[in-house]
């Protein structure tokens, strides 16, 4: 019995021990990933923080036009992502010179209903921002030069851009760019 009370008395003590041991490397084990995730948690947070858009940015992500009152042959300028985006709304007679030209003379070879929404092929929507060296052609506002193709102009170089927005005459390599845009009613449009 002695020697069972003794057996079951040192069975407790490495029991005890055992158990101890165990919860305490569990323990160290357990605060030791902890502290590590804290740190990790606390170094990541900064950088996906300055990651992140802020609001000011969010909010300029996209932008929307109400064109209900853009009549044909007026343009509107508006902004997008703090450059400009002109939105013309074309006069039959503007279709019909942009589907006029032969589209392999082309520098940047594209057809108007390529750069124009189905259902809303008379509305031209581009970047006012000209292609060569990034400066606002004239021809969105009223009295401004539309150079020699009817559309825009850029008189930092002299590129001229035709009723499509394409580029026609002078450095400018390409036409101005369609955003990305959509329609959500007949009268609204969303760039971006
Ligand atoms: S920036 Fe427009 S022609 Fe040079």
């Amino acid at each position: 019995m002695a020697s069972t009370g003794t057996a079951d008395a040192h069975s407790e003590a490495n029991g005890a021990a055992s158990v101890d041991g165990v919860r305490r490397r569990d323990f160290i084990e357990i605060a030791a990933v902890s502290a590590a995730g804290v740190g990790g948690l606390a170094a990541i947070y900064p950088l996906v923080s300055q990651m992140a858009p802020s609001a000011d940015v969010l909010a300029e992500s996209s932008t929307e036009l109400d064109i209900s009152s853009l009549e044909e042959g007026q343009s509107i300028k508006a902004v997008f992502r703090k450059q400009p985006v002109f939105v013309r709304h074309l006069t039959p007679d503007e279709i019909k010179q942009a589907n006029d030209v032969d589209i392999d003379s082309l520098r940047d070879p594209q057809t108007l209903q390529e750069r124009t929404e189905d259902g809303h092929h008379n509305i031209l929507v581009v970047m006012g921002v000209c292609t060569h060296l990034g400066c606002v052609p004239l021809g969105a506002a009223e009295g401004e030069n539309k150079g020699e193709f009817g559309g825009y102009f850029c008189p930092c170089h002299g590129s001229h851009y035709d009723t499509a927005a394409r580029i026609r005459k002078g450095p400018a390599p390409k036409n101005l760019q369609v955003p990305t845009y959509e329609f959500t009613t007949d009268t609204t449009i969303v760039i971006g």
